[in-house]
């Protein structure tokens, strides 16, 4: 039996990370040049020997139930099996590879999850709807994360831009105009669900002042919907930057990210800020055009570890001039 594969894009918020766990809305898009493979491949021999899972990045080569209780990839197969009715492993090999860094805040969990249910579903002979998938992937990151607002497997399942508002279905966008975004990895490792659950804890001490960040950021994400679907790009970069103003009060950037930010807007970036959980990982600029030669240069000198891009546009299956 030959091989099956599934693959699953990163994600990269533009606006409303953290107020989304909240129930404000954000606004998130695929990152088509970065996946997630997951890879079945059936053994014939020995017979019933069960699923083996071998994922290099993550230091794992082991038998299904050498797993850690709570490991997305397991979680990502019980939910998979609990949903199709069938209860035995199949003896295969399960491979995760991917070509971006993990608990960098571009969705590598939601990204793992939506793959190994896909590529799952698959080997068992079953195709899974979009909204069954999200739903699932949803299951994974509640079980992985603990209370993930769904935004990431959202975005990730529909791999297209979409306007998210927790418990609801997801809008897709269409973009007015071509967007020319990269992101800068700051090299920084950080857990989502540690800056999701400090924001929590803190949130539960005193929420007047987190709370009202939340509703600027909200604002902000809504006209960010508005410019988004009306092409008005240099307004969409202001609007980013603010939205970076209020996660940075609200503690969630660091001096590396506020390191490349200014790299970025002093090279003439329309806007900066961080992406996903903050406090590490990648942030998100804004190239006016096409040509975004000069913005790697200046995020590398500022330390970033990669800068990739990740245009948006317009017309994705045409060609891409301005
Ligand atoms: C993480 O990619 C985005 C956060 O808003 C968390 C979530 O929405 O679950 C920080």
């Amino acid at each position: 039996m030959p091989a099956l594969t599934a693959k699953a894009p990163a994600k990269l918020i533009l606006l409303g990370e953290h107020a989304v766990v909240y129930g404000y809305p954000a606004l998130a898009v695929p990152v088509a040049s970065r996946w997630l493979r997951a890879t079945m491949q059936a053994r014939i021999k020995p017979a019933n020997s069960g699923l083996t899972v071998s994922a290099p990045q993550l230091d794992i080569e082991c038998p299904f139930e050498a797993l850690p209780e709570l490991h997305p990839i397991k979680a990502a197969v019980i939910v998979t099996l609990r949903h199709l009715g069938i209860q035995r492993l199949p003896s295969a090999n399960l491979n995760i590879q991917a070509n971006f860094p993990f608990s960098s805040g571009l969705g590598s969990s939601a990204s793992l999850a939506v793959a190994v249910i896909r590529v799952f579903s698959a080997f068992l002979g079953h195709s899974i709807t979009n909204p069954e998938l999200n739903t699932l992937a949803y299951q994974v990151e509640t079980s992985a994360h603990g209370t993930p607002s769904g935004v990431d497997n959202s975005v990730v399942s529909y791999n297209q831009p979409i306007w998210f508002i927790k418990g609801a279905q997801p809008t897709p966008l269409q973009p007015g105009a071509n967007f020319h975004f990269l992101i800068a990895d700051s090299g920084i490792k950080k857990s989502t669900a540690a800056s999701v659950g400090e924001l929590a804890r803190r949130h539960d001490e005193d929420s007047t002042f987190i709370d009202e960040c939340f509703k600027k950021i909200a604002g902000l994400t809504r006209l960010g919907r508005q410019a988004f679907q009306s092409g008005e790009i240099q307004r969409f970069g202001e609007l980013m930057n603010e939205n970076q103003e209020q996660l940075a009060k609200l503690g969630l950037s660091c001096p590396e990210l506020d390191r490349l930010n200014a790299a970025a807007l002093k090279s003439g970036a329309f806007g900066a800020k961080l992406t996903g959980g903050g406090l590490g990982g990648f942030m998100v600029a804004l190239s006016p055009t096409a040509e975004t030669v000069p913005f790697k240069k200046a995020l590398i000198e500022a330390g970033a570890q990669q800068v990739i891009d990740v245009p948006v546009l317009k017309n994705p299956e045409g060609d891409s001039h301005e």
